[in-house]
């Protein structure tokens, strides 16, 4: 754990300084509203050499594609930068979010949020911490006492409607509603207390993977919409303390 957490802290540092020099012509549209840059591809590189080194003969899923060799009996899940459309306006929320896994069991998972220089991270054996101090869950039982984090979509717009139907019943039943722009930092926050609750559609395995199991390690509860628990290839995610998950669920499940 120790030598990814200190290598994925000096890159997210590179990182942040890289980023002042970011041009127009480093970034592309791999989608109508989905961008990436040439420091995505950079991050990644870094981390499937590093990480490929460390554990010998290990695969990846990883966003770029820099590699797509699955391995045998180990697999690290990327994302080099979560939050890629905060990095390109320099608004401040973005990460780097990897997560083993053995024989398709998670293991260890780390979100490294560059900009606040807060690492969560959770291994087999271990407790979940932010920055070598425990995190929980909160105990928050109320959901009109809840901030709860969601996800705009901004590909598959077929969906809209019942997202938005979704957004107005919770707005009005919580405290509030706030949108990250990074999936990985929107969990590891429910699982340090500052949010209740998280869910969004339209996700992939390198947006939730770190942080599902990061927040499962610190007492909370993560399924896809439906309650099944492939949350990391399931693509919806409700992610809650525990508490205010049938309540969430319920009003999910009314719309979608
Ligand atoms: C995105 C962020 C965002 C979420 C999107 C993700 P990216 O990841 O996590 O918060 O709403 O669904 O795709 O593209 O910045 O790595
Ligand atoms: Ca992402
Ligand atoms: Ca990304």
């Amino acid at each position: 754990m120790t030598e990814v957490l200190e290598f994925t802290q000096n890159l997210g540092d590179e990182l942040l300084v890289k980023r002042k020099g970011l041009k127009s012509q480093n970034i592309e549209h791999k989608g109508l509203h989905d961008l990436v840059t040439n420091l995505d591809k950079y991050s990644e590189k870094k981390l499937v050499d590093f990480l490929g080194e460390l554990v010998p003969k290990s695969g990846f899923i990883a966003e770029e594609g820099t590699s797509t060799k699955l391995g045998k009996e180990y697999n690290w899940i990327i994302d080099p930068i979560d939050g890629t459309t905060n990095f390109v306006h320099g608004l401040p929320c973005f990460a780097i979010s990897i997560a083993l896994q053995q024989k398709n069991k998670t293991i260890l998972g780390l979100v490294h949020e560059m900009n606040l220089r807060e690492s969560f991270y959770a291994y087999e054996g271990g407790e979940a911490y932010l920055n070598g101090n425990l995190i929980q869950v909160s105990k928050t039982k109320d959901l009109n006492q809840s901030l709860i984090a969601t996800g705009f979509p901004y590909s598959d717009y077929g969906k809209t409607d019942p997202y938005l139907e979704v957004f107005k019943e919770i707005m009005q039943k919580s405290r509030g509603l706030r949108r990250l722009g990074s999936a990985a930092t929107d969990l590891v926050y429910v699982a340090a207390g500052r949010f209740e609750a998280f869910y969004e559609y339209g996700l992939s395995p390198w947006d939730v993977a770190a942080g599902g199991y990061i927040l499962q390690k610190a007492g909370g509860l993560v399924t896809e919409f439906s309650g099944k628990e492939d949350y990391i290839f399931g693509k919806t995610l409700i992610a809650s303390n525990n508490f205010v998950y049938d309540e969430l669920k319920e009003i999910i499940n009314k719309y979608f």
